[in-house]
């Protein structure tokens, strides 16, 4: 989906770091708890530094149920995030997204037409009574609400596991269809103990997904072809590397890395547990790490007593998170001290009712 972020002010833009922080400490004084600040592990320090809870996308999910006194909940992330949060919380609390071009190309890879006509030439070919849709939590609205209504659930890379579980649970025929990241997908599959040739990748822009019946019929997991371009970035090559560097060195990735990536790695896990990783690392480790760089140099930075690197020594940003900074932040809060909050992110009431039941589903099994 198109969403365009208008250029803000200058007072904003050509501000000072300092006086943009004297913005952001007047905005949450005079705010106070009507106002909460979540920010995702890969926002930028400048970011970071003012908010109220930080966290992995599950976490911040929860937070945001969490807090119904506040009637603004500013969210530094990307605009699926921020749309869970706006399912999530009541009808009487606000969502702020500080910059709507903060998106994710990943979740913008599953549009819920595709989705929508892939279910359908499913059916066509197959018992469709025996497919559960499940989608990762980076995804649109409209899709976490087109699992909940075909009796399925959202899942994060925090618990994947669990929640195919649950799917597999319903019946010994259950067939998986996952949405839109190919390798959490994949890579949570050969955890639960599935075969290659029990998977089968859907690309939407094929006809019947690029695959004959009998595979349709047969695979237990259909992976969407989505993928994210920042964890794709990492290779073996970069695990070998590492270890040859750092023989005693631990390897940390996150499950949207290739699975190849994953198999090499000594750990995997969402950034929450990345972050879990290298506290439970021994003083003086060395730590690489696969995931996006504004987390990898936040840990080595907040871990003085162990080294934190990125395994790919060219940096690797996520554009889209990166867009939210302190100028825009400073924005978002005064204009919810002024009366007129900006960026609201509003999921409609019949999207919001079915996807409620997707994410409810996830947190009540997780
Ligand atoms: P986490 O749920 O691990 O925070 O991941 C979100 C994400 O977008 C990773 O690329
Ligand atoms: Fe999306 Fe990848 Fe950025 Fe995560 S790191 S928000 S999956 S583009």
């Amino acid at each position: 989906m198109l969403r365009i972020q208008r250029p803000i002010s200058e007072r904003y833009t050509e501000a000072e770091p300092q006086q943009l922080a004297s913005m952001i400490v007047a905005a949450k004084e005079a705010l106070g708890d009507q106002v909460f600040i979540l920010g995702h592990h890969y926002q930028r320090d400048e970011v970071m530094e003012w908010a109220d809870a930080r966290g992995d996308s599950f976490k911040l999910a929860q937070l945001a149920q969490e807090h119904p006194e506040a009637k603004h909940i500013v969210f530094c992330g990307v605009h699926f995030m921020a749309e869970s949060a706006d399912v999530l919380t009541g009808d009487d609390q606000k969502v702020l997204l500080p910059d709507l071009n903060a998106g994710c190309s990943m979740a913008d890879m599953a549009d819920i037409d595709e989705v929508e006509e892939a279910w359908e030439s499913i059916a066509a070919v197959a018992d469709i009574n025996k497919f559960v849709p499940i989608t990762y939590m980076n995804s649109s609205a409209a899709i976490k609400a087109f699992v909940g209504e075909h009796g399925g659930a959202v899942c994060t890379s925090s618990n994947a596991r669990a929640i195919l579980e649950w799917a597999f649970a319903k019946d010994k025929d259950t067939n998986v269809i996952f949405f839109p990241d190919q390798h959490l997908g994949r890579n949570t599959a050969y955890d639960m103990g599935f075969d290659a040739d029990e998977m089968a990748i859907w690309n939407p822009r094929a006809d019947l997904g690029g695959l004959d019946e009998a595979t349709i019929k047969s695979a237990r997991v259909l992976l969407w072809k989505g993928h994210c371009s920042v964890h794709q970035r990492f290779q073996t090559e970069h695990i070998d590397d590492f270890r040859a560097a750092h023989p005693n060195g631990i390897v940390v990735v996150h499950p949207e890395c290739s699975h190849d990536v994953c198999v090499a790695a000594d750990q995997v896990g969402s950034t929450e547990k990345i972050i879990e990783a290298v506290e439970a690392a021994p003083v003086g480790a060395t730590i690489g790490v696969g995931t996006e760089i504004h987390l990898v140099n936040r840990l080595n930075n907040e871990t003085p007593d162990k080294t934190v690197i990125s395994l790919d020594p060219l940096v690797c940003p996520c554009s889209t998170m990166f867009r939210i900074d302190a100028p825009h932040l400073a924005w978002a809060l005064e204009s919810i001290v002024e009366g007129r909050p900006v960026n609201i992110i509003e999921v409609d009431e019949d999207t919001t009712y079915w996807a409620k039941i997707g994410l409810e589903r996830m947190l009540a099994i997780t």
